[in-house]
């Protein structure tokens, strides 16, 4: 669960200290802050550090690495994605989340990415349901989603607490 290759540029591996440089670099994006729910901004080194032990504190929980950096053909990382681990252990459903750094948008990356999440999920975890909560006004989201064949399941009327509002969200999910 530690390496998966995406295409002949990109792959996905797991997160380490020597990321952190890059993480501040690309998360220091309002319009990333503005469509995820935990990405903080400013984001600082130490929210950096922070957010690399969690990961392997999660790996050591659940005895399986689930968050991975996005990296190109250099080994940097240009982006993240991860199961949340949002049910009970071994539940047969999960949810993912995903960043991309704004210079790689609208090359089809995340789109490929989120057909490798579903393939590691589905095979790998063992899970027959991925669903995916995208803020409403997230086009380019819901987009990535539906060309990696995930179904809208319903709008989330005021179900995410964003900056002291409660906005909408949409789910979308995949099953097997
Ligand atoms: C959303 C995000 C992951 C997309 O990654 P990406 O690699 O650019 O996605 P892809 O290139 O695979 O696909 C993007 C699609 O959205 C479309 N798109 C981009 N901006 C759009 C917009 N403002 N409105 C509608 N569609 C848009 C693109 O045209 C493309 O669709 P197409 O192939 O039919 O033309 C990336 O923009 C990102 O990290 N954004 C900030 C964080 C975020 O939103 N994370 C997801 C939280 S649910």
């Amino acid at each position: 669960m530690n390496y998966f290759k995406i295409d002949n540029d990109y792959y996905l591996s797991p997160l380490k200290e020597t990321d952190i440089h890059q993480l501040v670099k690309y998360l220091n994006d309002k319009e990333i802050f503005n469509n995820t729910l935990t990405v903080p901004f400013p984001y600082t080194k130490d929210d950096g550090k922070f957010f690399v032990r969690l990961c392997e504190q999660k790996k050591k929980k659940y005895g399986v690495n689930t968050n991975w950096a996005i990296r190109d053909k250099t080994k940097k990382l240009i982006g993240g994605c991860s199961f949340h681990r949002k049910y009970r252990r071994n539940s047969k459903k999960d949810e993912i989340g995903y960043w991309l750094a704004r210079p790689y948008w609208n090359k089809g990356i995340m789109t490929e990415v989120v057909k490798k999440l579903c393939k590691i999920g589905f095979t790998k975890l063992g899970l027959k349901r991925i669903e995916a909560i995208v803020f409403s006004h997230n086009d380019a989201s819901c987009r990535v989603l539906e060309k990696a064949g995930f179904e809208f399941g319903g709008l989330l009327l005021k179900s995410i607490r964003k900056n002291n509002k409660l906005i909408d969200g949409k789910l979308y999910f995949k099953e097997i």
